[in-house]
Protein backbone atom coordinates (compact mmCIF):
# COMPACT_ATOMS: atom_id res chain seq x y z
CA UNK A 1 0.00 0.00 0.00
CA UNK A 2 1.55 3.15 -1.46
CA UNK A 3 1.65 6.27 1.30
CA UNK A 4 1.84 9.19 -1.15
CA UNK A 5 -1.53 8.97 -2.62
CA UNK A 6 -4.87 10.01 -1.46
CA UNK A 7 -7.41 7.02 -0.40
CA UNK A 8 -11.19 7.14 -0.90
CA UNK A 9 -12.50 5.02 2.07
CA UNK A 10 -13.58 1.98 -0.53
CA UNK A 11 -10.70 2.28 -2.13
CA UNK A 12 -8.31 1.46 1.13
CA UNK A 13 -11.17 -1.01 2.41
CA UNK A 14 -10.48 -2.98 -1.15
CA UNK A 15 -6.85 -2.66 -1.15
CA UNK A 16 -6.84 -3.70 2.73
CA UNK A 17 -8.90 -6.63 1.69
CA UNK A 18 -7.12 -7.45 -0.95
CA UNK A 19 -3.84 -7.78 0.98
CA UNK A 20 -5.15 -9.18 4.19
CA UNK A 21 -6.48 -12.27 1.45
CA UNK A 22 -3.24 -12.43 0.23
CA UNK A 23 -1.81 -13.16 3.34
CA UNK A 24 -4.41 -16.24 4.43
CA UNK A 25 -6.63 -14.36 6.11
CA UNK A 26 -10.51 -16.06 5.70
CA UNK A 27 -12.95 -13.08 6.20
CA UNK A 28 -10.35 -10.05 5.17
CA UNK A 29 -13.19 -7.99 4.11
CA UNK A 30 -15.36 -8.39 7.33
CA UNK A 31 -11.52 -7.70 9.30
CA UNK A 32 -10.59 -4.61 7.07
CA UNK A 33 -14.68 -3.32 7.86
CA UNK A 34 -14.03 -4.13 11.62
CA UNK A 35 -10.77 -2.58 11.26
CA UNK A 36 -11.67 0.88 9.67
CA UNK A 37 -14.11 1.46 11.60
CA UNK A 38 -12.46 1.02 14.74
CA UNK A 39 -9.59 3.45 12.95
CA UNK A 40 -12.51 5.86 12.22
CA UNK A 41 -14.46 5.65 15.10
CA UNK A 42 -17.82 4.87 13.80
CA UNK A 43 -20.45 2.00 13.38
CA UNK A 44 -19.12 -0.60 10.88
CA UNK A 45 -22.33 -0.10 9.15
CA UNK A 46 -21.75 3.48 8.74
CA UNK A 47 -18.82 2.90 6.39
CA UNK A 48 -21.58 1.48 3.41
CA UNK A 49 -22.76 5.74 4.08
CA UNK A 50 -19.33 6.76 3.41
CA UNK A 51 -17.40 4.82 0.71
CA UNK A 52 -16.45 8.22 -1.46
CA UNK A 53 -15.26 10.26 1.61
CA UNK A 54 -11.35 11.21 1.27
CA UNK A 55 -9.46 9.97 3.98
CA UNK A 56 -6.96 11.81 5.94
CA UNK A 57 -3.48 10.89 6.03
CA UNK A 58 -3.87 10.28 9.96
CA UNK A 59 -6.87 8.24 9.15
CA UNK A 60 -4.92 6.07 7.06
CA UNK A 61 -1.71 5.34 8.95
CA UNK A 62 -3.88 4.41 11.65
CA UNK A 63 -6.10 1.90 10.04
CA UNK A 64 -2.87 0.70 9.08
CA UNK A 65 -1.48 0.20 12.01
CA UNK A 66 -4.37 -1.72 12.84
CA UNK A 67 -3.71 -4.11 10.15
CA UNK A 68 -0.05 -4.69 10.75
CA UNK A 69 -1.22 -5.91 13.98
CA UNK A 70 -3.37 -8.05 12.42
CA UNK A 71 -1.11 -9.59 10.34
CA UNK A 72 1.24 -10.02 13.41
CA UNK A 73 -1.18 -12.56 14.66
CA UNK A 74 -2.89 -10.48 17.27
CA UNK A 75 -6.42 -11.64 17.46
CA UNK A 76 -9.12 -8.91 16.03
CA UNK A 77 -11.20 -8.35 18.82
CA UNK A 78 -8.20 -7.27 21.09
CA UNK A 79 -7.29 -4.80 17.82
CA UNK A 80 -10.35 -3.58 17.97
CA UNK A 81 -11.21 -3.59 21.62
CA UNK A 82 -14.73 -5.34 21.35
CA UNK A 83 -15.82 -8.78 21.26
CA UNK A 84 -19.77 -9.51 20.01
CA UNK A 85 -21.39 -12.17 22.66
CA UNK A 86 -25.08 -13.15 22.51
CA UNK A 87 -26.99 -9.39 22.80
CA UNK A 88 -23.82 -7.50 23.97
CA UNK A 89 -20.48 -5.89 22.90
CA UNK A 90 -18.03 -6.63 25.38
CA UNK A 91 -14.64 -4.30 26.00
CA UNK A 92 -11.59 -7.41 25.56
CA UNK A 93 -7.96 -7.16 25.64
CA UNK A 94 -4.80 -9.42 25.92
CA UNK A 95 -6.13 -9.46 30.07
CA UNK A 96 -8.87 -11.89 28.98
CA UNK A 97 -10.02 -14.68 27.13
CA UNK A 98 -11.98 -13.60 23.75
CA UNK A 99 -15.59 -14.64 24.78
CA UNK A 100 -16.15 -17.54 22.57
CA UNK A 101 -19.66 -18.74 20.64
CA UNK A 102 -19.97 -21.90 22.55
CA UNK A 103 -20.10 -20.30 25.75
CA UNK A 104 -23.42 -18.71 24.28
CA UNK A 105 -24.52 -22.03 24.95
CA UNK A 106 -23.93 -21.90 28.56
CA UNK A 107 -25.87 -18.55 29.15
CA UNK A 108 -28.95 -19.67 27.26
CA UNK A 109 -28.79 -23.11 29.09
CA UNK A 110 -28.39 -21.40 32.16
CA UNK A 111 -31.14 -19.04 31.28
CA UNK A 112 -33.39 -21.74 31.31
CA UNK A 113 -32.51 -22.70 34.47
CA UNK A 114 -33.28 -19.74 36.15
CA UNK A 115 -36.71 -20.08 36.64
CA UNK A 116 -36.60 -22.71 39.03
CA UNK A 117 -34.84 -20.85 42.24
CA UNK A 118 -35.81 -17.24 41.06
CA UNK A 119 -34.87 -16.00 44.60
CA UNK A 120 -31.26 -17.27 44.72
CA UNK A 121 -28.05 -15.60 43.60
CA UNK A 122 -25.79 -16.78 40.50
CA UNK A 123 -22.40 -17.48 40.88
CA UNK A 124 -20.23 -17.24 38.21
CA UNK A 125 -16.68 -19.07 38.59
CA UNK A 126 -13.50 -17.39 36.18
CA UNK A 127 -15.69 -14.82 35.14
CA UNK A 128 -12.94 -13.44 32.50
CA UNK A 129 -14.31 -10.73 30.62
CA UNK A 130 -17.99 -11.09 32.19
CA UNK A 131 -19.12 -12.40 29.13
CA UNK A 132 -21.28 -14.76 31.07
CA UNK A 133 -22.07 -13.06 34.36
CA UNK A 134 -22.64 -9.47 32.44
CA UNK A 135 -25.26 -11.34 29.76
CA UNK A 136 -27.52 -13.23 32.55
CA UNK A 137 -27.57 -9.87 34.23
CA UNK A 138 -28.51 -8.65 31.07
CA UNK A 139 -30.96 -11.24 29.94
CA UNK A 140 -32.34 -12.08 33.34
CA UNK A 141 -33.98 -8.88 35.27
CA UNK A 142 -34.01 -10.05 38.75
CA UNK A 143 -30.88 -11.71 38.61
CA UNK A 144 -28.19 -11.31 41.43
CA UNK A 145 -24.65 -12.29 41.09
CA UNK A 146 -21.46 -13.19 42.27
CA UNK A 147 -17.98 -13.41 40.07
CA UNK A 148 -14.47 -14.75 40.73
CA UNK A 149 -11.75 -14.81 38.73
CA UNK A 150 -7.71 -15.52 40.37
CA UNK A 151 -7.16 -12.87 37.60
CA UNK A 152 -7.57 -9.13 39.51
CA UNK A 153 -6.53 -7.76 36.03
CA UNK A 154 -9.44 -9.92 34.15
CA UNK A 155 -11.93 -8.48 37.10
CA UNK A 156 -10.56 -5.13 36.05
CA UNK A 157 -12.11 -5.95 32.56
CA UNK A 158 -15.53 -7.66 33.77
CA UNK A 159 -16.27 -4.39 35.77
CA UNK A 160 -15.63 -2.22 32.86
CA UNK A 161 -17.98 -4.97 30.98
CA UNK A 162 -20.55 -4.20 33.83
CA UNK A 163 -20.86 -0.54 33.69
CA UNK A 164 -21.13 -0.51 30.03
CA UNK A 165 -24.27 -2.19 30.23
CA UNK A 166 -25.29 -1.04 33.58
CA UNK A 167 -25.34 -3.90 35.87
CA UNK A 168 -22.85 -3.39 37.71
CA UNK A 169 -25.46 -2.80 40.50
CA UNK A 170 -26.36 -6.45 40.37
CA UNK A 171 -23.41 -8.20 39.42
CA UNK A 172 -20.11 -8.50 43.10
CA UNK A 173 -16.82 -8.67 41.96
CA UNK A 174 -14.41 -11.10 43.98
CA UNK A 175 -10.38 -11.90 43.59
CA UNK A 176 -9.10 -15.60 44.23
CA UNK A 177 -9.06 -19.29 43.55
CA UNK A 178 -12.27 -20.59 42.71
CA UNK A 179 -14.81 -20.05 45.45
CA UNK A 180 -12.35 -19.27 47.70
CA UNK A 181 -12.64 -15.57 48.28
CA UNK A 182 -16.91 -16.43 49.35
CA UNK A 183 -18.21 -16.76 52.86
CA UNK A 184 -17.84 -20.31 54.08
CA UNK A 185 -22.12 -20.50 54.40
CA UNK A 186 -22.72 -18.75 50.70
CA UNK A 187 -25.27 -20.43 49.09
CA UNK A 188 -26.14 -20.29 45.37
CA UNK A 189 -29.31 -21.41 43.39
CA UNK A 190 -27.17 -21.76 40.01
CA UNK A 191 -23.09 -21.91 39.87
CA UNK A 192 -21.89 -21.16 36.30
CA UNK A 193 -18.14 -21.50 34.93
CA UNK A 194 -16.24 -21.77 31.68
CA UNK A 195 -12.95 -23.21 33.36
CA UNK A 196 -9.82 -23.43 31.46
CA UNK A 197 -9.89 -27.06 30.18
CA UNK A 198 -7.26 -27.11 27.76
CA UNK A 199 -4.48 -30.00 28.48
CA UNK A 200 -1.54 -28.48 29.00
CA UNK A 201 0.36 -30.36 26.65
CA UNK A 202 -2.44 -29.24 23.71
CA UNK A 203 -0.94 -25.49 24.67
CA UNK A 204 2.05 -25.59 22.52
CA UNK A 205 -0.28 -26.74 19.51
CA UNK A 206 -2.49 -24.33 19.53
CA UNK A 207 -2.90 -21.55 16.68
CA UNK A 208 -0.69 -19.03 17.22
CA UNK A 209 -3.39 -16.22 17.57
CA UNK A 210 -4.11 -18.04 20.69
CA UNK A 211 -0.91 -19.53 22.32
CA UNK A 212 1.17 -16.33 21.99
CA UNK A 213 -1.78 -13.88 23.07
CA UNK A 214 -4.65 -14.80 24.91
CA UNK A 215 -4.21 -15.06 29.09
CA UNK A 216 -2.74 -18.98 29.37
CA UNK A 217 -4.45 -18.66 33.02
CA UNK A 218 -7.45 -18.93 30.85
CA UNK A 219 -6.32 -22.06 29.19
CA UNK A 220 -4.67 -23.96 30.59
CA UNK A 221 -6.12 -26.92 32.68
CA UNK A 222 -3.15 -29.03 33.66
CA UNK A 223 -2.08 -32.77 32.92
CA UNK A 224 -5.94 -33.38 30.84
CA UNK A 225 -7.37 -30.23 31.20
CA UNK A 226 -9.33 -31.04 34.09
CA UNK A 227 -7.51 -29.71 37.07
CA UNK A 228 -9.77 -26.58 37.97
CA UNK A 229 -13.02 -28.57 37.28
CA UNK A 230 -12.18 -31.57 39.67
CA UNK A 231 -11.30 -28.72 42.47
CA UNK A 232 -14.58 -26.60 41.23
CA UNK A 233 -17.53 -29.52 41.15
CA UNK A 234 -16.92 -30.82 44.99
CA UNK A 235 -16.77 -26.81 45.87
CA UNK A 236 -20.00 -26.06 43.93
CA UNK A 237 -21.88 -28.77 45.32
CA UNK A 238 -20.70 -27.48 48.91
CA UNK A 239 -22.32 -24.31 47.88
CA UNK A 240 -25.42 -24.99 46.24
CA UNK A 241 -28.80 -24.70 47.50
CA UNK A 242 -31.04 -27.77 47.75
CA UNK A 243 -31.97 -28.12 43.92
CA UNK A 244 -29.42 -25.55 42.94
CA UNK A 245 -27.87 -26.53 39.58
CA UNK A 246 -24.11 -26.39 38.21
CA UNK A 247 -23.31 -25.37 34.78
CA UNK A 248 -19.68 -26.30 33.82
CA UNK A 249 -18.40 -25.62 29.84
CA UNK A 250 -15.77 -28.31 29.16
CA UNK A 251 -13.70 -29.18 26.09
CA UNK A 252 -14.29 -32.23 23.42
CA UNK A 253 -13.93 -35.39 24.83
CA UNK A 254 -14.29 -34.48 28.78
CA UNK A 255 -18.05 -34.75 29.07
CA UNK A 256 -18.41 -38.41 30.48
CA UNK A 257 -15.53 -37.39 33.07
CA UNK A 258 -17.21 -34.77 34.16
CA UNK A 259 -20.77 -36.27 34.27
CA UNK A 260 -18.88 -38.97 36.57
CA UNK A 261 -17.40 -36.26 38.75
CA UNK A 262 -20.69 -34.72 39.50
CA UNK A 263 -22.48 -37.89 39.94
CA UNK A 264 -19.25 -38.68 42.95
CA UNK A 265 -19.80 -34.94 44.28
CA UNK A 266 -23.48 -36.29 44.97
CA UNK A 267 -25.54 -34.39 42.70
CA UNK A 268 -28.62 -36.27 41.37
CA UNK A 269 -28.05 -38.47 38.66
CA UNK A 270 -31.00 -38.14 36.96
CA UNK A 271 -30.73 -34.11 36.67
CA UNK A 272 -27.05 -34.66 34.96
CA UNK A 273 -26.92 -34.78 31.20
CA UNK A 274 -24.52 -32.62 28.65
CA UNK A 275 -26.09 -30.09 26.10
CA UNK A 276 -24.09 -29.78 22.57
CA UNK A 277 -22.78 -26.89 21.09
CA UNK A 278 -24.08 -26.05 17.38
CA UNK A 279 -21.12 -28.16 15.88
CA UNK A 280 -22.25 -30.96 17.53
CA UNK A 281 -19.30 -31.03 20.70
CA UNK A 282 -21.30 -32.19 23.97
CA UNK A 283 -20.29 -28.57 26.00
CA UNK A 284 -22.12 -27.74 28.52
CA UNK A 285 -22.48 -30.43 31.68
CA UNK A 286 -24.87 -30.00 34.31
CA UNK A 287 -26.69 -31.29 37.25
CA UNK A 288 -28.47 -30.44 39.89
CA UNK A 289 -27.85 -30.91 44.18
CA UNK A 290 -30.90 -33.60 45.76
CA UNK A 291 -33.92 -31.18 46.53
CA UNK A 292 -35.40 -30.77 49.65
C1 LIG B 1 -11.82 -20.00 29.85
S1 LIG B 1 -11.70 -18.47 30.71
C2 LIG B 1 -13.41 -18.00 30.75
C3 LIG B 1 -13.63 -16.52 30.84
C4 LIG B 1 -15.10 -16.12 30.70
N1 LIG B 1 -15.92 -16.71 31.74
C5 LIG B 1 -15.63 -16.54 29.34
O1 LIG B 1 -16.40 -17.52 29.30
O2 LIG B 1 -15.28 -15.92 28.34
C6 LIG B 1 -11.34 -19.04 32.33
C7 LIG B 1 -11.22 -17.94 33.39
O3 LIG B 1 -10.96 -18.59 34.65
C8 LIG B 1 -9.99 -17.87 35.36
N2 LIG B 1 -9.35 -18.82 36.28
C9 LIG B 1 -8.38 -19.73 36.02
N3 LIG B 1 -8.08 -20.43 37.11
C10 LIG B 1 -8.89 -19.94 38.11
C11 LIG B 1 -9.04 -20.26 39.48
N4 LIG B 1 -8.32 -21.22 40.07
N5 LIG B 1 -9.94 -19.55 40.20
C12 LIG B 1 -10.68 -18.58 39.62
N6 LIG B 1 -10.58 -18.24 38.31
C13 LIG B 1 -9.68 -18.91 37.57
C14 LIG B 1 -9.08 -17.29 34.31
O4 LIG B 1 -8.38 -16.16 34.79
C15 LIG B 1 -10.07 -16.96 33.19
O5 LIG B 1 -10.54 -15.66 33.30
Amino acid sequence: MSDERTWKLLELLREATQFLSSKGLESSRLEAEWMLSSALDIRRIDLYLQFEKVLTGTEVESFRSLVRQRLAGRPLQYITGDAGFRLLDLTVDERVLVPRPETEILVEEALTHLGEQPAGQILDVGCGSGAIAVSVARECEAARLVATDLSSAAIAVARVNAERHSVAERIRFFCGDLLAPLATDARFAVILSNPPYIASTDIPTLQPEIRDHEPHLALDGGADGLDVVRRLVPLAARHLLPAGRLLIEVGAGQSDVVESLLEDSGFDASTIYTRADLTGIPRVVTGATPGR
